[in-house]
């Protein structure tokens, strides 16, 4: 399975990913290309890092459309099978959603459907929720809606701030976000209308 990741900033995700790869616990798969729309996003170095291409694409370059389309090349000159998002901050357009249709997954930092969009973390810990987490979702047209592969939850502690809870559930999307690649890569994950089955 070819991977490609598409970034923004940081990268911890995206390197959660490519340790699991290099320890092994996901197998028959490579991450072959990583995309940012920020060019000193910190993941193209983590890529670098790792002897993985890091492209920059350049959002002032191109309009909307184009734009996709050249997500789109990139992710066709590396023969993408599975298209990664991490903490990228950008909507994605529906030419790249048709084309990859199941093949596309975020991360998200709430329990959907819950605090979809910017933030999610403030709004929950706003919001005065006990239970907090983090969801795999496969991408669909609309916002942080896909069919959802794997959620986790955390606790909210009392003496928690929004920064130690962001902590909290960082810890628990580096866990899920491998072993939902994992999963797929193990061809275990079938989806049925919204629901998506594991093999588990
Ligand atoms: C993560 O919290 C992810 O859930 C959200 O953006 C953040 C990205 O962090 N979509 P990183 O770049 O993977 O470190």
């Amino acid at each position: 399975v070819k991977i490609a990741v598409l970034v923004s900033g940081r990268g911890s995700n995206l390197q959660a990913i490519m340790d699991s790869i290099e320890k092994g616990y996901i197998k028959n798969a490579t991450v072959n290309v990583v995309i940012s729309n920020k060019a000193n996003a910190y993941a193209l170095e983590r890529a670098r890092n790792h002897g993985i291409d890091a492209v920059f694409l350049d959002p002032d370059e191109y309009d909307r459309d184009e734009y996709d389309r050249a997500i789109l090349n990139v992710l066709s000159q590396y023969n993408i099978d599975l298209l990664l998002l991490a903490g990228y901050f950008r909507l994605l357009g529906n030419e790249i959603i048709i084309a990859y249709r199941n093949r596309i997954m975020n991360i998200h930092p709430s329990l959907l459907p819950a605090f979809k969009g910017l933030h999610a973390q403030k709004q929950a810990f706003e919001y005065g929720v006990k239970v907090a987490g983090c969801t795999v979702h496969f991408v669909d047209e609309g916002l942080d809606s896909g069919p959802i592969i794997i959620q986790k939850c955390v606790p909210v502690l009392t003496r928690d701030t929004e920064e130690t809870l962001t902590a909290r559930i960082l810890e628990q999307e580096h866990v899920i976000y491998p072993e939902a690649v994992r999963l797929f890569t193990e061809g275990k994950l079938k989806i049925e209308g919204r629901n998506v089955v594991t093999g588990n």
